[in-house]
Formats: structure tokens, C-alpha cells, sequence
């Protein structure tokens, strides 16, 4: 036993001192020329180690699993305590010594809760993204945590999808961007303690399930897969993001878990990708329901065999592998890569040379939740708030008189931060109603009443709140009280919209307007003739129509994390200007969706801004074609004005550079962020290109009165497309150069590409 006892000691000294000194491959290649085919796939094996799941996890005894080998990876586990002793367990009680690696679903920050992914993307501030993610690594790591299952990147048009709330919106330029810099924000180099590796998902198209649905059919030519779905996980696996995950829908027919084309050959071959692939909760085990394979051995070793490295929860790899390899149905090669991945990540990320890098106590204190963190997530917060309206500049309220707050978002604490906060601490955070009243001291008074449920019907309201409860109450009780406390007020202040579980995984929603008791109490208190401002709390774009026709002010708050309050504070009484814009159009009614501003142009159009019906043309008889609110929209409590366009050429050939500048002004008298945006159509291609597509944007800081020219850079990638292989084609011809603070509203001038037709092969796929 004590001789025992020293060989595993010695085996993980060798290990760790031989780590430090050689380089990844050999370290590799000498490790697993020791290790027996069953700890080669013990290592591809990914279990929830115990608190929090998100499905039925078949197996949760991890401990003894640990020690025999079987496990490579734990995750969901909140405490550097408990994780170091899982960690000791792999490292002093099974037989090679190899460490776990050990994930998290930090979405968006820790402890410190940034805005959802959704509502951050509204701030089109990339620095600040990058931050929040570099914060949420920060916060993480000092907790025992090195992997990340974010950034989530998957392109939504539908907002009935519960986990739009999760991505940065419907358009693949920003959405690259922002991942990109999200998992530059997480992994750095890895080279400190702070940094934790990030996980790209869901690969692929997740976020065009059928009728948004959460987990249905997904289905779309290849020229729109790499058009407008791919490109944020090109750009996250460019970005040298250490592992992806598959998604839990059909490509092509075939589970993206064992999509061989999807992983072998687009991200490995055609992306040259070089992390891990990790499958997502159960979806080997899951490829059975969609009616592929026969048992779980066979879709395992189809799972394994498209790329896939690593098992998440579905037990197929650790129970079926050997047996497919013995009877020859998956090869030594295909274990090999697999464990080489996930062995390298683990080098990477510096676990063999200090398995215990991440379980340093001390840093909880010093990195999480520290008033740093929580200003730039107060910060990050009130740059995600898009003002949608602002009648009779009604906003920002001044710091006097009676204040009422009105709603069922507006004294809770648990929902303030929205959907996915494993590790998120809600006793710590404030409710709307104590952000007002310390923003307010004694200046004015806030009166408060809740008004209603969240939704009149007891049971969907409880089926949406997954442990982030909102009282009930009796709905007329509620709203008789609300509007005798509303009738005392100068002006209304109405918290409202969903709670922070109706978005989010497995929270899609048929109709996506404002819910039936909090739009009756609304109505109610718009009709006692007083101002009202809607916050509209909400994981997704929501129908207003109602709302804008019939309210004064509304700000989209999304759900802005564990300082949304002062960050309300901040932006509604005027001590910050508004400044996100929307990612996402907003419908004026929910049967126009998938809606989105890049659509193609039909055969039929009706012209942008349409006010009837036209028989024959593409268009509904009983609602425009428009968004309510379009894509790029958000006002201020300033105003700009946009010259005209100037283009340093109207023509170009394909090495040209041409600068399209524009003169942007602050015409108001508060000086504020504005987010100037360029927007090209291709006129006339060998296929359908979009009506305009967002190609470059800049976030500017305009003091009152203040002008300035804004230049764009227009080369030959900014006017290419993907064709249904990946390659990239040029194509000559006319393009719409055009550049405005929102989708819709952009000036317009025409350039000429002269010169020659390119493809470039970007790799081969499909084959
Ligand atoms: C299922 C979700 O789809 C995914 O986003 C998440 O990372 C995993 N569960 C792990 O919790």
C-alpha cells in the first residue's frame, strides 16, 4: 500500500517536473505512451460533479470513477475546496497522476454578473466585452474553475428561442467580433493563474431551431450556413479559442454531435482548428431520438469518429469505446487524437505543471466580486440599456418629488441578473427599488408596489422561474394597490417584461409580447394621464407595439447583471447617457419572425418603410414588413445628425483601398457615446446577396456640439461572400455604400468594384 502510495507520488512528481521542461507534443506523446486504452478513454469522459446539473446525469459517484481512471473532466462545481479534492483525487489516486479539467457555465461573470450575452452586445463595446469576460476568468479561477462553456455564438432571428437571451443577436460581423473578444478576454496567453479556457458554442446553428423552439429541427442551405451562421465560429476558432462545443440539432440530417462534415471537415480541416471538441449535456446519447443509430455504442463511435473528443454526460465513450475498438468499429488512431486533444488542453491551460494552479484560496477574497469588478459591471450594465423611446424627453427623471415603481421585476434581487449564473450570490445584489432610493437619498421619495404576478397563470409562471421565484399574489388585490400608490406620484416608473428564467435554455416562448396581468396593470396605470417609463426587463427582442404607441419612455434593460440597479439609477435620472443599441430587430408583432435586418431582397420587395399593403409583393395584409425597432437602433438624451458620404473613389479594383467618410455631429446638449455604423449591399452577384450587411462600426464619444469625420477602410474582404463550399468569391460590380446610427436610417452612395472575379479556396469541405 505505502510502496503503492510513493510510486503515484513519484508518478506525478515525473509528470509535473517533465511537464515544465517539454515541450506539448513530446509531453503528450510520452504520457500516453504510458497510459492503457482505458485510461486513454477515461480521459475523453465529462461528468457534473455534483451541485448543479442541467439534465439527469447518469452517473454522479465521481469520486471513486476519478481515482479508477475513468474520468478526464468534472464541471458545474462551485468551490475551490471541493474542487481540489476532486483534483487530489486524480492526482494522488489514479495511476498516471493525470489532473481533471474543470468547467463552469460562467456565461456572464461570476459572482459579478455582467448583462446577459444579449443585452452586452447592445453596448457594441468590444473593449468592455473583452473586460467582462477577462473579469469572469479572474473571478472564476480564484475558485477553482479553468474552463469556460462560453462564448456562446449562435446567430438568432427568431425570438421565440428562449437562448437568444445567451448570443450577441442576429448579425455574424458583430457576433464574430464580440466572440472573438470574449475568448481573448477568458484565455489571454494562459500563461497566468487568472486566465481559463474558452468553449465556443454551440456548433452549429443551434440558434436556428425550427419556429424557436428550443432543441428542434434545423435545416438551411449551405451558402446561408457560411454566410450568415458560420462566420462567429470561424472568427472564435481564429481567435484560438481551446475547445468548442456541438450543438443538440441536425445539420444536414445528421446530429451535429456526429456530423462528420461539421467537424472533421469544416472546423478541423477548412477552419484549421486546433482545440478540442467537446459534445454538449447527453447529445451522443441524444443522436438516438433523433432517429440515428441503433445503441449508444454505435452513435459513440460515430460521435468519436466525426471529431468529437470529449463526452459530455452521455456515458457513450467511457462505456462503449473499448468494445467498438475490439471489434474494430473505431480505431486506436481515433482514441489517440481524441485523448492528444484533450491531454493537450490540459498542458495548455499549465495543469500538469501545478495541477493545483487554480485552487489557490487566497484569490477568492482578493479577485471576486471586488469593487472593480462590480464598477465595470455597473458600467458595462448601463451601456447595455437601449432607449427605445422618449417622449417629450420624459427621461432622464429628475431627483425630486414622487417616484412610484410599479411591477414584479422591481423589488426582486434573484432575477436582476437573468438566465445561466451558476455561481452567482443574489443576497449581495440590490433590487431595483433600493438602487432608486440610494440614487435618490432624500431628494425624493419612491413609493413601491409590485402590481401583479409575473404571469397570471400560476403554473407557467412557476415552469419559467427555475429557482428565481417572483411572489404571487392576487392579481386584482396587486393592482388595486399599484394604482392607488401610482395616483400619489408625479411620474410612474413601471419594472416589468419577463422573469430572468423565461429566456434562456428551454424557455421558448409562442408569443413574445408583454405577459397578460402585466400588460392588463399597464394599461391601467398609462390611464391615470401620468408619465409613464417603461423598463422592460427581457431576455430577448419582445413585441411593444402597444407599449411604444401608448407609454411615454422605454428603456430595454434586458436583464444587466448583479448591478443593475444603480445601473437603472444611473441612466434613468440622467448621470449616464444612454448609448447601447439593439442587436436583435425588434417585431412589430411576432408572426413576422425570423425577422432581421439582413434579409434578401425577394423578387417581390416592398420598399423599406412601406406604409400599406401590396398585392402581389412580398408583404403581410395585416402588418408592415418593418421592425418596430430595427437592428442598430438606440436613442440618447442627446441627438446626432449624419452628413453625406464621401468616398475617397467611386471606383476601385481589387487591391484598392477606398475611405468612406461621413461628418457625425452632437446636435443636443449632453455629450455622449454614439455608435457609428457601415452597412454594404452587393447589387448584382452570381447569387441572392442581403438588402445591406453590417461591415464596420465605430463606438464615438461626442462632447455637445462636437463634430467629427468618421472614416471607414472599404478593401476587397469587405465586399466578398462565401460560396457553398466556404471559398471566398469577389465578384465586380456595383455595391451601396452606406453608413447611419441604426439599420434602417443610413445614407447612401453607389461604388464600382472593377476589377477581376476571385475564389479563394479556403479549404476543402464536403467531400
Ligand atoms: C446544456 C447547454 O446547452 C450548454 O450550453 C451548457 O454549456 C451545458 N448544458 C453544460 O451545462
Amino acid at each position: 500500500m505505502k510502496k503503492n502510495i510513493i510510486t503515484l507520488v513519484f508518478s506525478f512528481l515525473v509528470l509535473s517536473l517533465s511537464a515544465q521542461k517539454k515541450p506539448m507534443e513530446e509531453f503528450v506523446s510520452d504520457l500516453m505512451s504510458r497510459m492503457t486504452l482505458q485510461e486513454k478513454i477515461g480521459q475523453l469522459n465529462l461528468q457534473v460533479a455534483g451541485d448543479i446539473t442541467t439534465g439527469s446525469a447518469q452517473d454522479t459517484q465521481v469520486g471513486g470513477a476519478i481515482a479508477d481512471g475513468k474520468i478526464g473532466g468534472v464541471f458545474n462545481l462551485k468551490g475551490a475546496d471541493k474542487i481540489r479534492a476532486l483534483q487530489e483525487i486524480a492526482v494522488k489516486k489514479s495511476r498516471l497522476g493525470i489532473p481533471l479539467i474543470v468547467g463552469m457555465d460562467v456565461i456572464h461573470g461570476y459572482e459579478t454578473i455582467f448583462p446577459i450575452p444579449l443585452g452586452m452586445s447592445c453596448s457594441w463595446n468590444l473593449e468592455g466585452i473583452e473586460n467582462s469576460a477577462r473579469i469572469a476568468a479572474r473571478e472564476a479561477s480564484a475558485d477553482g474553475i479553468c474552463w469556460t462553456y462560453s462564448p456562446m455564438v449562435d446567430i438568432c432571428l427568431d425570438a421565440r428561442w428562449g437562448r437568444s437571451s445567451e448570443g450577441s443577436g442576429e448579425d455574424p460581423y458583430l457576433g464574430s467580433l464580440i466572440g472573438a473578444a470574449m475568448v481573448k478576454g477568458y484565455q489571454g496567453d494562459y500563461s497566468r493563474n487568472d486566465n481559463i479556457m474558452a468553449c465556443v458554442k454551440h456548433y452549429a446553428l443551434y440558434g436556428a431551431s425550427e419556429a424557436g423552439r428550443d432543441y428542434n429541427t434545423v435545416d438551411m442551405s449551405r451558402l446561408r450556413m457560411f454566410n450568415q451562421y458560420f462566420p462567429p465560429y470561424k472568427a472564435a476558432a481564429e481567435a484560438g479559442a481551446g475547445s468548442f462545443m456541438t450543438s443538440f440539432n441536425i445539420v444536414d440530417g445528421v446530429p451535429a454531435t456526429a456530423n462528420n462534415w461539421l467537424i472533421n471537415e469544416v472546423l478541423y480541416k477548412q477552419w484549421k482548428y486546433d482545440g478540442f471538441v467537446v459534445t454538449d449535456y447527453g447529445s451522443i446519447g441524444e443522436i438516438l431520438s433523433h432517429g440515428v443509430g441503433e445503441d449508444l455504442k454505435e452513435v459513440s463511435a460515430m460521435a468519436l469518429k466525426a471529431g468529437t473528443d470529449m463526452d459530455m454526460c452521455s456515458m457513450g465513450f467511457l462505456t462503449t469505446l473499448e468494445q467498438s475498438v475490439n471489434e474494430g468499429k473505431v480505431s486506436l488512431t481515433d482514441i489517440d487524437r481524441a485523448c492528444r486533444r484533450v491531454l493537450e488542453a490540459k498542458y495548455k491551460l499549465g495543469l500538469f505543471a501545478d495541477p493545483y494552479k487554480y485552487c489557490d484560496k487566497k484569490r477568492r477574497a482578493k479577485n471576486i466580486y471586488t469593487d472593480e469588478n462590480r464598477t465595470a459591471a455597473r458600467n458595462l450594465a448601463a451601456e447595455s440599456f437601449v432607449l427605445l423611446k422618449n417622449e417629450n424627453n420624459v427621461l432622464p427623471l429628475k431627483k425630486q418629488g414622487v417616484i412610484a415603481l410599479i411591477g414584479p421585476l422591481g423589488d426582486n434581487r434573484a432575477n436582476m441578473v437573468g438566465t445561466w449564473t451558476v455561481a452567482y450570490t443574489p443576497e449581495r445584489y440590490s433590487t431595483v427599488k433600493e438602487g432608486l432610493e440610494r440614487a435618490v437619498g432624500d431628494k425624493a421619495t419612491i413609493l413601491y408596489a409590485q402590481g401583479c404576478n409575473v404571469v397570471g397563470d400560476a403554473a407557467v409562471q412557476e415552469a419559467g422561474a427555475f429557482g428565481k421565484p417572483v411572489p404571487r399574489g392576487d392579481d386584482a388585490k396587486m393592482r388595486a394597490e399599484a394604482l392607488a400608490v401610482a395616483a400619489k406620484a408625479d411620474v410612474i416608473v413601471c419594472a416589468m417584461g419577463e422573469s430572468a428564467e423565461m429566456s434562456g435554455e428551454s424557455s421558448s416562448r409562442a408569443d413574445i409580447v408583454m405577459p397578460d396581468v402585466q400588460q392588463k396593470l399597464l394599461k391601467e396605470l398609462v390611464k391615470l394621464g401620468k408619465p409613464v417609463v417603461l423598463l422592460n426587463f427581457t431576455g430577448r427582442a419582445t413585441v411593444l407595439t402597444w407599449e411604444n404607441e401608448n407609454v411615454d419612455a422605454i428603456m430595454n434593460v434586458w436583464f444587466g447583471g448583479s448591478e443593475t440597479a444603480d445601473a437603472i439609477a444611473d441612466v434613468l435620472f440622467g448621470d449616464k447617457v444612454p448609448c447601447g443599441h439593439l442587436t436583435v430587430s425588434m417585431p412589430q408583432a411576432v408572426g413576422q419572425v425570423p425577422l432581421y435586418y439582413n434579409s434578401l431582397n425577394t423578387g417581390r420587395p416592398v420598399q423599406s418603410g412601406a406604409d400599406k399593403y401590396y398585392k402581389y409583393r412580398s408583404n403581410y395584409l395585416d402588418v408592415r414588413n418593418d421592425a418596430l425597432f430595427p437592428f442598430g437602433y438606440g436613442l440618447s438624451y442627446t441627438t446626432f445628425s449624419y452628413g453625406d458620404i464621401k468616398l475617397s473613389s467611386a471606383e476601385m479594383e481589387n487591391d484598392d483601398v477606398v475611405t468612406a467618410t461621413i461628418t457625425v455631429k452632437n446636435t443636443g446638449d449632453r455629450d455622449a457615446y454614439d455608435v457609428v455604423q457601415l452597412y454594404i449591399r452587393d447589387l448584382a452577384a452570381s447569387v441572392s446577396r442581403p438588402v445591406k450587411e453590417l461591415k464596420g462600426f465605430e463606438r464615438i464619444w461626442l462632447k455637445s456640439g462636437q463634430s467629427r469625420e468618421i472614416s471607414f477602410k472599404i478593401d476587397a474582404s469587405m465586399l466578398c461572400f462565401y460560396d457553398a463550399e466556404g471559398n471566398t468569391v469577389l465578384e465586380p460590380g456595383k455595391f451601396d455604400i452606406m453608413i447611419g446610427a441604426d439599420s434602417r436610417h443610413v445614407k447612401t452612395t453607389p461604388l464600382i468594384l472593377k476589377g477581376s472575379k476571385e475564389r479563394v479556396e479556403t479549404g476543402r469541405a464536403g467531400e
